[in-house]
């Protein structure tokens, strides 16, 4: 994302990823804010610091958490008639006797507390690239990702399998989700290799109350141990050998078939293979009407991250802005990037533009000077176009602000081409509530600006602010001036670093 502004400099970012074994140029078609969204968060996201290596919580497993509360969310789908699915409807119906464990819980509030939901990447996409970093974190396959998905409003149907139910409820209860009784097997299959039954949850599942937590294998990790020693009748999974055996429910689907899909999925690759392509279905399993993004497993090469105008900076010659060493920056990618063995740069660019020319487009060329063809990247042709480049939020003149009270507040300053009968507002994103319990929902608030008293007017442009969320991360700007209205949509302020002022008056 990228907008303009006369006067003023420009920091343009790009992510230049590539590895080794991508042999296409991938770029898509900018603007495209779910896909590039979800593209950075699966790989330069935060959210992974929590599951790398797989590490422990609750008596559980943190990813263990994480890829349950995927299968419940998504347990609501019902393919008879296209409701429920993957929709965070999971954040209403913590209170039925399958949803019980504090992992679910302690899922929604580290999905809430990293600030990662946008306006267009809700708790559902946060709970489905939770699972595929689960997988990942526990030495799993990687499984690809696609965002897109809507957050439900209130609660599902109660359809999550519980264990006392008999086969043919179970059968049904997946075919209702849209999974083959083979599926059904594979799946729990491949769902059970992390994590176990915790005593505190399911009294007469685990009727040792020393008994803490029953893993269903003797691994940590993401792999078919669970199938394996289920077939050589050395299993542990107390849903398979269980005293009670009423909650064998295990047992009754894998041998349902007569151990014929275990028996396939005895071989690791199989067991990859399948728990990739029905993990992935899962995540993408969303009520009718939801259209989700392309899949990710590969990181685009060329990414424009810079959006916002900068008041300073350098200043490009007519001929184009030309890169030095010290404005690239080694990208960090998470543990999606790693396990591909990604390597990137971010080069930053600051261009000068005319006040009162002002650009519409821009483009660049990548040259490795290794004797091949510069590489030119044009969107396709058509130039990252911008839109409009009256109004935007002034990066040089906003700041991080402490209040008089020690609250942390950024004080947004929106520059506008216009005179001081313009008018201003913006409506602010904000992914962490002050809920104490699920649902957390974010905070959207529309606010109107007012005349910026320390900032007059300069260059044709006249200054408003407000103070808004230090966690807000999303704004649109809405303007009007001279009776023409102007918008600026989805900015994106986690990439933008105000300065902080920690004596405000
Ligand atoms: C008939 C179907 C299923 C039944 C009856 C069932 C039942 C259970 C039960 C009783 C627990 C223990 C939860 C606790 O102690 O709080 C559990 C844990 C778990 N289930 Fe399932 N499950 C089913 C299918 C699945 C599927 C399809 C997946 C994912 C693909 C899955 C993933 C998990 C995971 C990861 C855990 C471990 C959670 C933890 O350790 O915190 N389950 N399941
Ligand atoms: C973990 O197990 C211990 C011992 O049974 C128990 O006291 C504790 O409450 C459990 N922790 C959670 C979060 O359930
Ligand atoms: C597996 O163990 C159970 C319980 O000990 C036993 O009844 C069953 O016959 C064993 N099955 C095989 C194939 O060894
Ligand atoms: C076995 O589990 C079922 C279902 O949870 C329960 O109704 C029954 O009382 C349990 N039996 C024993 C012996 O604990
Ligand atoms: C399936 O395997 C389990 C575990 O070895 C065994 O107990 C069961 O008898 C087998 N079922 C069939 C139908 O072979
Ligand atoms: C299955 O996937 C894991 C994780 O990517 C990998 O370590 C393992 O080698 C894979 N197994 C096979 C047989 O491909
Ligand atoms: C852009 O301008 C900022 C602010 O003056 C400066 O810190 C930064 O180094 C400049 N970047 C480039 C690539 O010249
Ligand atoms: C923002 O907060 C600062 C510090 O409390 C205050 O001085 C300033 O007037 C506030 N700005 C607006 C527009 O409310
Ligand atoms: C900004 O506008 C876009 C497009 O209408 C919308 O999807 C998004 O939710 C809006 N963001 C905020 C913070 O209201």
């Amino acid at each position: 994302m990228f907008r303009s502004l006369g006067s003023l400099k420009i920091p343009i970012l790009v992510t230049l990823a590539s590895a080794s074994y991508v042999s296409s140029f991938s770029t898509f078609q900018w603007p495209n804010y779910p896909l590039a969204y979800a593209e950075k968060q699966l790989y330069e996201g935060v959210l992974d610091i929590l599951v790398q290596n797989c590490p422990p919580r609750d008596n559980t497993t943190i990813p263990a958490q994480w890829l349950r509360i995927a299968y419940h969310d998504m347990s609501t789908h019902n393919v008879d008639d296209g409701t429920g699915g993957l929709d965070s409807s999971i954040q209403y119906e913590l209170d039925r006797p399958q949803n019980i464990g504090q992992g679910m819980f302690d899922s929604l509030n580290d999905f809430r507390a990293f600030g990662i939901i946008a306006p267009f990447f809700g708790m559902a996409d946060t709970i489905a690239l939770g699972a595929v970093l689960a997988v990942a974190g526990c030495g799993g396959p990687l499984i690809p990702f696609s965002a897109g998905r809507i957050d439900a409003t209130e609660a599902g149907p109660a359809t999550v399998p519980e264990p006392q139910q008999d086969l043919a409820s179970h059968t049904e209860a997946f075919r209702r989700q849209g999974f083959t009784p083979t599926e059904m097997i594979s799946l729990v299959a491949c769902g059970h290799t992390l994590g176990g039954v915790r005593q505190v949850d399911f009294p007469l599942v685990v009727t040792d109350p020393e008994d803490v937590l029953q893993t269903f294998d003797t691994t940590i990790n993401f792999d078919n141990a669970v199938v394996s020693e289920y077939l050589q009748n050395t299993t542990q999974n107390i849903l398979v050998v269980g005293p009670n055996v009423t909650t064998r429910s295990d047992f009754r689907i894998f041998s349902s078939d007569g151990n014929v899909t275990m028996q396939s999925l005895l071989s690791s690759d199989t067991f990859n293979r399948t728990c990739v392509t029905l993990i992935e279905r899962m995540l993408n399993t969303v009520p009718s009407g939801v259209t989700l993004t392309q899949s990710l497993s590969e990181p685009f090469d060329y990414v424009v991250m810079g959006d916002n105008p900068s008041r300073t900076g350098s200043t490009c010659p007519s001929t184009g802005c030309t890169v030095s060493s010290n404005n690239i920056q080694q990208v960090f990618f998470s543990i999606i990037g790693n396990i591909q063995g990604l390597s990137g740069d971010r080069y930053q660019f600051n261009a000068t533009i005319n006040p009162t020319t002002s650009i519409s487009k821009f483009w660049f060329e990548v040259n490795e000077n290794d004797g091949s063809d510069p590489i030119v990247v044009d969107n396709g042709g058509s130039g990252f176009v911008v839109e409009q480049d009256s109004v935007f939020v002034d990066n040089g003149r906003s700041e991080h602000l402490l209040t008089p009270t020690f609250e942390e507040v950024t004080q947004i300053v929106v520059a506008v081409r216009g005179d001081t009968s313009s008018t201003v507002s913006i409506t602010t994103f904000d992914p962490v509530s002050d809920a104490t319990t699920p649902p957390f929902v974010p905070v959207i608030l529309t606010t109107n600006l007012q005349i910026d008293e320390n900032n007059p007017s300069e260059g044709g442009f006249t200054f408003f602010t407000t103070n808004i969320s230090n966690t807000a991360n999303f704004l649109n700007i809405t303007a009007n001036v001279g009776g023409t209205t102007l918008s600026q949509e989805n900015v994106d302020l986690s990439l933008t670093s105000f300065p902080f002022i920690s004596n405000s008056s």
